[in-house]
């Protein structure tokens, strides 16, 4: 099983800002939804609690939650990690989609990254990606787009196999 970590950052590594993404990129949401429709998405329940629509359909949507009484309707909760990774059967690829304390925590644990960088500073961001140790890992592809009418800044799609 291929653990795949996807997140969009600025320049400095920002996630988020006030429980939510630092700006609206439709190109990047509509590569999310491509990459992970039909897989496992794992998230925090901070994350969770921030998208828009509740469970994101197509995906088995796995939350981690340390509030032992947590219900979602159309998705499964988790007490850890080690709890959610172990009711994975059969799985090719498994994507964590943040935010913040998830990355953290599975970092070390990923064999593919799903970069989305934004080429922006967002100086009131208040989560951020892990620092990643570019020394173990490869660059396996690369597109960059420029800043339109609906895009407020350009961008770059970035992967990522661990060496
Ligand atoms: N740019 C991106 O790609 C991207 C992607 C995702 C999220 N984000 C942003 O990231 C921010 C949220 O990140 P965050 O770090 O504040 O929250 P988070 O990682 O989404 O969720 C944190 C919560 O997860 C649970 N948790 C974390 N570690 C746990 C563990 N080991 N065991 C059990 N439960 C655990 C806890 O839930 P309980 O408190 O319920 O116990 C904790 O409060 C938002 O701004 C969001 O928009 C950005």
């Amino acid at each position: 099983m291929i653990i795949s970590i996807i997140a969009a950052t600025g320049r400095n590594n920002e996630i988020g800002k006030a429980g939510n993404l630092l700006c609206h990129l439709p190109a990047d949401l509509k590569r999310f939804k491509e990459i992970t429709s039909g897989h496992t998405v794992i998230m925090g329940r901070k994350t969770f609690e921030s998208l828009p629509k509740g469970p994101l359909p197509n995906r088995r949507n796995m939350i981690i939650s340390r509030n032992a009484g947590l219900r979602i309707e159309d998705a499964e909760v988790y007490p850890s990690l080690d709890a959610a990774f172990i009711k994975l059967i059969d799985e090719n690829e498994v994507f964590i989609i943040g935010g913040a304390q998830i990355y953290e925590q599975t970092l070390a644990l990923a064999d593919k990254l799903y970069l989305t960088k934004i080429h922006a500073d967002f100086p009131e961001a208040d989560a951020f990606f892990p620092t990643i140790d570019f020394s173990v890992w490869r660059k396996t592809g690369r597109e960059t787009f420029p800043a339109d009418e609906k895009h407020p800044y350009s961008f770059s799609f970035l992967e990522y196999e661990r060496l």
